[in-house]
């Protein structure tokens, strides 16, 4: 068991929060604050136990003047300091006088965001290579560490494992909720536990299929992944995606785990990818040289319910359709109604597919959606994710 903000006795004390505040923003708006609204329990929690806190996150990648620009997180403080109904000292640098007398300054229950902590990897990558002096300077302007950052605890850097090494550490409500969903999924799932994988490649998701087609009763395969496997078992999938890399692996997994691997047993196709365009249902031996597959159809639905409605656990990775596209979302959809009304534990891995199933109005009827579409994938894959490891343990 790792450290928690409880553990902590944060009465005037500088406790440095790693918060995920990497959101999306379109046209300068923030287009989904999720990982924002996510993140309020620990802060709320720190500022009531009357620390001085000070946020630190990563918003994009930074390699140029514009990138720096274009991921400003003056932004996502005014958002906060909404979300918060509080002022929030937004601190333009990420070392440097001017936020370390800010800091110095802080009273208790104040909250400071400092800038993108990726501008430091402007000259030489400095936050993502975890260079050790930036590390130990952010953790010189504290007294506490807590990472809440989910979505970045599969890397190793600067502000995670960096200032970890050299603080008191703990992690947050979110990790903490994100591990109580996740951990017994790779550890002990209650059964029978169904994993649904969609998404467009193959390739990244093979490690997920290799760590849990052992643990799972079945993995139901839809999205443009799936169409790689048809391709294996030799059914002809027109012009759709292909993985022609991953051919002979999925060949592998069908024959080693035929009886525990479903596939689409119908499709829906178009003959071009765009909004307008006229689809057509067929079954999976059915679809035309120049079709290319873009859902899973309506037997396919009923055949994946047969398995979901005897589930008591089940995860899902990666859309089965181009749900961007409304009349190519109807299987995500149709997902969505099936698992709305089983009573198994639903937990959805992050990225796409929680961005799908909030988009389409179906986020009240999961267990849990992982904040941390990268993160939450490594660690179905079974990897350790750094930012966690890094954290004290737990001796009482
Ligand atoms: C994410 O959005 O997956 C995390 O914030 C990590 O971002 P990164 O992939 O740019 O490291």
């Amino acid at each position: 068991m790792k450290k928690t903000i409880r553990d902590f006795d944060l009465n005037n004390k500088k406790v440095i929060i790693r918060v995920d505040f990497n959101v999306p923003i379109k046209n300068q708006m923030i287009t989904d604050d999720t990982r924002i609204k996510e993140s309020l329990d620990t802060i709320n929690y720190a500022i009531n136990n009357n620390a001085k806190v000070i946020l630190m996150s990563h918003l994009g990648r930074i390699k140029t003047k514009e990138d720096e620009i274009k991921n400003d997180l003056q932004i996502v403080s005014e958002r906060l300091s909404k979300l918060l109904n509080k002022e929030i000292i937004f601190i333009n640098a990420t070392r440097g006088i001017e936020l370390e007398k800010a800091i110095n300054d802080l009273k208790c229950g104040d909250v400071l965001l400092m800038q993108n902590t990726r501008y430091e990897d402007l000259i030489d990558q400095k936050e993502s290579s975890n260079d050790l002096r930036l590390g130990k300077y952010w953790a010189s302007l504290g007294d506490i560490y807590i990472n809440d950052a989910f979505g970045t605890s599969h890397r190793a850097h600067a502000s995670n494992v960096g200032i970890a090494t050299y603080l008191p550490s703990g992690i947050g409500f979110l990790i903490e909720k994100e591990l109580k969903y996740l951990q017994p999924i790779i550890n002990n799932p209650k059964r029978p536990f169904v994993v649904i994988l969609g998404g467009s490649k193959v390739s990244d998701k093979i490690g997920v299929i290799k760590n849990l087609v052992n643990k799972a009763d079945y993995i139901l395969i839809g999205g443009g992944m799936a169409y790689t496997f048809l391709k294996a078992s030799q059914i002809n999938i027109g012009k759709s995606l292909v993985d022609e890399e991953n051919i002979d692996f999925c060949k592998y997994v069908l024959e080693n785990y035929a009886d525990k691997i479903i596939l689409p047993i119908d499709t829906v196709n178009v003959e071009k990818i765009e909004d307008s365009a006229a689809t057509r249902q067929c079954f999976i031996n059915e679809i035309k040289e120049n079709e290319i597959g873009i859902d899973i159809g309506y037997n396919t639905l009923k055949l994946f319910k047969t398995y979901l409605e005897q589930s008591k656990t089940v995860i899902w990775n990666g859309p089965v359709g181009i749900f961007e596209i409304d009349s190519f979302s109807k299987g995500t959809r149709g997902l969505c109604e099936i698992l709305k009304n089983i009573s198994a534990v639903k937990i959805i891995g992050g990225g796409d597919t929680a961005s799908a199933v909030i988009n389409l109005g179906y986020k009240d009827c999961f267990d849990h959606i992982s904040t941390g579409g990268g993160a939450s994938l490594e660690l179905l894959e079974g990897k350790k994710l750094p930012g966690i490891e890094v954290i004290e343990e737990n001796e009482n």
